[in-house]
């Protein structure tokens, strides 16, 4: 190694933490649906914000416990082409990429993916794939225990049962106190998850409103993606 590579060595790092890198001798092996895999479909050297929100998802993916695998295709773009033959066979082209698909448990490479179309925001990864894959991250605002109920809250017959059973938790917080209020809300009104996602989704978008606000009215929306 020369002194220079010793210099950058550090700063540069071993690897991008909760990334694992697939081609065409371990993507198989990998997506074979003993577990959920998210896989990204990208320049084999990409870089910017989208990249960045990328790698922010998969290191927090990868410390939580959740049972999901985070995984890059990067296509060479001259040369060999490498994994340009991955990209080919789930039809992704490269004019599209990144692209993100998710094989859920039980669904081998052999099954189609789920196709992500959401935002390439970190936050909104990680709720995609707490919605489909129903994995438990954590996202800011969301509380475990509430959350749990809130994913039985669409479907239940009885839902004025569930809020007396997340009342009974006896969490007083402002994390907690959202949770109890969407659901009282829900319970009456079965258009209000949808309907409040709309609403806090447009004044994020909105210029005009502070960073701070945005934060909480992201914050919420995390909750509400609990609901879904
Ligand atoms: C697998 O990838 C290598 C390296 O890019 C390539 O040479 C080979 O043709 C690929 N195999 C198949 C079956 O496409």
């Amino acid at each position: 190694m020369s002194i220079v590579s010793l210099l950058l060595a550090p700063t540069l790092g071993y690897v991008d933490r909760g990334i694992l890198k697939l081609d065409n001798t371990t993507f198989d092996k990998i997506v074979d649906g003993s577990r959920a895999v998210i896989v990204r479909f990208d320049k084999e050297y990409a870089y910017g914000d989208e990249h960045d929100a990328w790698k922010d998802f998969a290191k927090k993916v990868g410390e939580s416990s959740a049972s999901l695998l985070s995984c890059d295709v990067g296509v060479s773009e001259y040369g060999d082409k490498d994994n340009a033959d991955i990209a080919e066979r789930f039809s992704i082209k490269t004019d599209d990429f990144p692209q993100y698909r998710l094989w859920l448990k039980g669904s081998g490479s052999d099954k189609s993916p789920v196709v992500y179309s959401g935002e390439k925001k970190s936050d909104a990864f990680l709720r995609f794939v707490q919605e489909k894959a129903g994995v438990w991250i954590g996202l800011p605002g969301q509380v475990k225990e509430l959350d749990a109920i809130a994913k039985k809250f669409g479907t239940a017959a009885d839902k004025t049962g569930l809020v007396a059973e997340a009342k009974a938790l006896g969490m007083s917080d402002e994390a907690a106190k959202y949770y109890l209020k969407v659901m009282d809300k829900a319970a009456a009104d079965g258009g209000f998850i949808s309907k409040e996602t709309a609403r806090l989704q447009k004044m994020i978008d909105d210029g005009s409103v502070k960073p701070a606000k945005k934060e909480q009215f992201g914050r919420r929306l995390n909750v509400l993606s609990s609901f879904a």
